[in-house]
């Protein structure tokens, strides 16, 4: 933050006024100007209003907010899509591939839920569709509004659209034994039939329109028309097969509000059936696939939920998929062509990926030009190489890739593939890291240039913008290349940026090819959205390493704000252990808790009985380790491959003992969905100053919103700190941490002086102990349960 100008109280406050009234006049001046294109004032006022904004803003630096009128180029242009934020997010599945995922699915359920084999649990299945999920909002019965799932969050407002599609009801009728919900959103997916579909292209062949490469594609292009005449005369389909928010849901079971919309008139699938078990669940899947292609829509595989919705309540989800649901894919599609040549792509991280340039190639209804040959190991187990015959496949959304060479058919004069030793982009050394223990170097080779490599910064900033990041609209792989090399962003902060420099530039972005005023003003806007940013999604988009989005958002609920995190990860970096206990606990083969018990009992043994000990420093490694609690032969090998003799284990043992992890690094990794490997990455990213510095400018232009809960629910353990121990006998451990943050608490692994309760269970151990030695509140199973109200 800027330091405060010294200037009389009076007068501050007098600026403050001012700029928020003319943050208001000038915002209305751009909905009617951009927005309605019915202006009320002269350009010259309007000008005036802007330059007075900007005086005061240049006398008062910490007056300006990020989202200042003043830096915006006008409000969005009333064309495209409205947005709607979703009262209940939509989420997406699970995937299971393989028969033994549904087994491992039904299992987990059930261990989750603490139901003993023995005892029945239903679940219903049906197929998945492969269309475009929409939620549509029904008011009394009536049709109110329909919104595209977007990012789950929010999407785009299509109910102009959807009200031309003559499958869903306009207006629900009431039926005997189901009555209206005040408020349903029921959702589902939109689709088009095969023979819709060929019919649709059919008349766009011979109009010389463009032709859909599949029914999902034409659907979505067609759902997706300004104009909604369009969408109307597209044959466009519904199944219903959940919902969002309600205020009274029709029935108890899956199966039963599935039938309840069916009796209100929405189409759902006849094809669903309830399901006793695993076994039950693989032959309807079997019975499916049999019945695939004649069922005249595009399916690509089916779905298991668990029927009871109380207990679907209890199972609630992870990051984004509900844990009580699950999708099982059908095997993926494959096809065969010639690998015309091997381009290396170098990730954010420095990661080189060998993509395989294919001579196009439909597989399952996509043209595939581009397949993913995932490392230089693959390549040479598979001997892939140029001018090969090779088979791609592609399952759902998954990148396509190579699976194998028709050897048969290798052309004469082909050559094995070189990895390259140099980084494509930089030039500087890409090399594959040795993992000494283990004898064996990573699979990934990556460039070492880091920082300075233009191909990962590219990368870095496409991943910013990208969709469930900053999701930056009209800023797209093209443009981020494009502007990267001519020097207009090349870090983050660049881009919120863009605006000002461009006004103050000769060398007009609008005057550039593949530009004009209206996509460069719409830029602006799109930029401007984001000034204003979710704490999970500015914390996604720095791309630091081993913060996905699930994480990410861990972070952001645990810490609520970026400047209680940003202490945290100091704070943690002063605490962390040092090199050789990081050493120790990663050994591979070892385990953390087996490292600490052996360090403990090796370094204590030195001090407290040395002369003993010097009688049997010369034992193998084996005998020494023999008597330790809870050392198994595997922990032993492990340490007999990375250490030449005991007394280099003792050393290193004694050396780890003297730094081990104190209690903010401790409290950072033992937080939920962090762990050491999250909080090293974490601790590692912001102690590289460009890192640190590129955070800091990006700050000083974008306004980090507070974590939101989502549906929070305030108990008397939100914002606690809760560590559950021992064995639960009335639900299960996973059960109790996911109801416990499901309240808004936080729920950590190991016990702290910022530990609020342990959650003592049967057999609890040294986890109460050290409970008691904090004087931290210990709890019984019941007590917990009756402090939630559960
Ligand atoms: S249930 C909480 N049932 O598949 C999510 N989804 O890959 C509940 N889909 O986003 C979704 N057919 O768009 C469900 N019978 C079906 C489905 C289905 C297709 C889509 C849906 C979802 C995606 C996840």
């Amino acid at each position: 933050m800027p330091p405060r100008a010294k200037k009389p109280a009076s007068s501050e406050t007098d600026a403050r006024d001012e700029i928020a009234r003319l943050q208001v006049t000038i915002r209305h001046h751009d909905a009617l100007y951009f927005g309605k294109d019915a202006p009320e004032i002269s350009d010259a006022d309007y000008d005036k209003l802007r330059r007075r904004l900007e005086i005061l803003e240049a006398e008062f630096p910490h007056l300006k907010s990020a989202g200042s009128a003043s830096a915006k180029v006008g409000t969005a242009p009333s064309e495209g899509f409205g947005k709607i934020r979703h009262a209940v997010p939509m989420l997406s599945l699970g995937n299971a591939f393989e028969d033994s995922d549904v087994g491992e699915f039904t299992d987990r359920v059930r261990r989750f839920l603490s139901i003993a084999a023995d005892q029945p649990l239903a679940f219903t299945a049906e197929p998945k569709i492969d269309g475009l999920s929409i939620s549509l909002r029904y008011e009394d019965g009536n049709f109110v509004q329909a919104a595209t799932r977007g990012d789950g969050t929010e999407g785009e407002n299509v109910t102009a659209n959807v009200a031309t599609i003559k499958e869903i009801p306009k207006v629900l009728k009431a039926a005997a034994g189901h009555p209206l919900p005040d408020v349903i959103e029921v959702r589902g997916e939109i689709y088009l039939g095969h023979d819709d579909f060929r019919r649709l292209n059919g008349a766009q062949e011979a109009a010389g329109d463009k032709i859909f490469a599949n029914p999902r594609n034409a659907a979505a292009g067609s759902l997706r028309q300004l104009d909604a005449s369009i969408t109307a005369a597209r044959p466009l389909r519904f199944f219903a097969y959940t919902w969002g928010e309600t205020t009274n849901l029709p029935a108890q079971t899956q199966s039963g509000v599935i039938a309840a919309f069916k009796s209100w008139g929405l189409p759902t699938n006849p094809l669903m059936r309830k399901c006793a078990d695993a076994e039950a669940l693989l032959a309807y899947y079997r019975e499916i696939g049999e019945k695939r292609s004649g069922l005249g829509y595009d399916i690509d595989g089916v779905v298991y939920k668990v029927d009871d919705l109380d207990l679907q309540a209890r199972l609630g989800f992870v990051s984004r998929a509900p844990r009580w649901a699950i999708a099982h894919k059908f095997p993926a599609e494959q096809a065969t062509t010639t690998l015309l040549g091997i381009d290396i792509q170098v990730g954010r991280t420095g990661a080189l990926t060998p993509v395989a340039k294919l001579q196009p190639v439909t597989v399952g209804g996509v043209v595939v030009s581009n397949a993913t040959l995932h490392n230089e190991d693959e390549i040479a187990r598979k001997d892939v190489r140029v001018g090969d015959t090779v088979i791609v496949q592609r399952a759902g959304d998954v990148i396509p890739q190579v699976v194998s060479v028709v050897l048969e058919k290798r052309p004469p004069g082909t050559h094995a593939f070189v990895s390259l030793t140099v980084c494509p982009a930089c030039g500087s050394a890409a090399v594959r890291d040795a993992d000494e223990e283990a004898g064996t170097a990573d699979v990934v080779r990556r460039c070492t240039g880091g920082l300075t490599c233009p191909a990962q910064a590219k990368e870095r900033l496409k991943h910013f913008v990208s969709r469930n990041a900053f999701d930056i609209e009209g800023l797209g792989d093209k443009q981020i290349e494009a502007f990267y090399d001519d020097g207009r962003i090349k870090q983050p902060a660049d881009i919120f940026t863009l605006a000002a420099r461009d006004a103050a530039s000769a060398d007009k972005l609008a005057e550039q090819k593949g530009f004009g005023q209206k996509s460069v003003d719409k830029l602006f806007v799109s930029i401007d959205a984001r000034r204003t940013i979710a704490l999970d999604r500015f914390l996604f988009g720095l791309g630091i390493r081993h913060v996905g989005e699930g994480t990410a958002r861990d972070i952001a609920k645990a810490f609520g704000t970026f400047d209680a995190f940003r202490q945290a990860v100091d704070q943690a970096t002063k605490d962390r252990p040092g090199r050789e206990w990081q050493r120790l606990t990663t050994l591979p083969g070892l385990g953390p808790k087996s490292a600490e018990t052996i360090i403990t009992h090796l370094a204590n043994r030195t001090t407290h009985a040395s002369d003993l000990f010097a009688a049997s420093q010369h034992k193998p490694i084996t005998q020494m380790l023999t008597g330790i609690k809870g050392v198994r032969a595997g922990a032993v090998e492990a340490l007999e491959r990375a250490f030449a003799n005991s007394d280099a284990l003792v050393a290193a043992a004694r050396k780890a003992a003297a730094s081990p992890p104190r209690e903010c690094y401790v409290q950072l990794a033992s937080l939920n969905g962090i762990g050491e490997v999250a909080a090293d990455a974490l601790i590692d990213f912001f102690a590289e100053p460009h890192n640190a510095k590129a955070v800091t400018d990006l700050l000083a232009h974008i306004t980090v919103a507070p974590y939101q809960r989502v549906a929070a629910t305030t108990s008397a353990v939100t914002g606690k700190t809760v560590v559950f121990t021992g064995t639960l006998t009335r639900t299960s451990r996973n059960e109790a941490k996911a109801q416990a943050e499901r309240l808004g608490a936080k729920v950590a692994g190991s016990v702290s002086k910022k530990t609020d309760f342990v959650v003592a269970g049967e057999d609890a151990g040294s986890k109460l102990d050290k409970a008691r030695e904090l004087g931290v509140a210990v709890l019984t199973e019941d007590e917990w349960l009756k402090l939630i109200g559960g």
